[in-house]
């Protein structure tokens, strides 16, 4: 599976790049936001620095909701970096467009997907990712993994190469289930990465470890 960290935080992007681990980033208007990038040329130089740091798809998502719109900001969006990906939401006209964004080459991910038949409409378009908010489901009380399996099924039974990037991860065990299931890939926050690397029994282990090397050594 592969790991795409969620943020647009530069610090946060480049810490998990150096773990050696990160295989993409994923953004979002909210996300941005949160770093205080707003306006155009600021959105579209962030987008720039991020590629600089990792090497691998950079999902940059559009903000326009009409046909039209949609394909004129993503492809000026394609055509900043070779790893950029348009993030297109999932509504008729953003359907309409990763259809043409496909037929051009133009590589997608159609983001807010909360439901199997979503998921179905956008791997007919041919999007190159699908984003399910699997935490945003489990808050309301739906079980979010239920929905990427339910996928995994649907998108096997007829070998579509759209891949599912489970998006909304908020916790280690959302990364391990996603695993289990045989999600392409998840979209996960730095803190849930990190998390993956705990258990007291390493730290414990190694401080015996230590501990014992320095006695046989003094
Ligand atoms: C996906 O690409 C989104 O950026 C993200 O995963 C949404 O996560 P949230 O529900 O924690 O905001």
């Amino acid at each position: 599976m592969k790991f795409f960290i969620d943020t647009a935080n530069l610090d946060e992007i480049k810490e998990a790049n150096d773990l050696g681990v990160l295989d993409g980033v994923t953004t979002n208007p909210s996300l941005m936001a949160k770093e205080g990038i707003t306006g155009e040329v600021n959105i579209i130089q962030h987008y720039i620095d991020i590629c600089q740091i990792v090497d691998g798809p950079i999902s940059a998502e559009v903000i326009a909701t009409d046909y039209e719109g949609i394909v004129r900001e993503g492809e000026h969006l394609a055509s900043l970096h070779k790893n950029i990906v348009v993030k297109v939401p999932m509504i008729a006209e953003g359907i309409k467009a990763i259809k043409y964004f496909s037929s051009k080459g133009i590589k997608t991910n159609c983001t807010l997907i909360f439901s199997a038949g979503q998921a179905l409409l956008a791997a007919k378009a041919g999007a190159t990712y699908i984003s399910p908010f699997l935490g945003r489901l489990d808050d309301i009380s739906t079980n979010g993994l239920d929905l990427i399996a339910q996928i995994r099924l649907i998108y096997d039974n007829y070998s579509f190469e759209t891949q599912i990037l489970a998006a909304s991860v908020r916790h280690p065990m959302h990364i391990i289930n996603c695993a289990e299931i045989g999600s392409d890939v998840a979209t996960v926050p730095l803190k849930a990465i990190k998390a993956l690397l705990n258990h007291p029994l390493t730290t414990s282990g190694l401080e015996t470890f230590l501990a014992d090397h320095a006695k046989g050594n003094s």
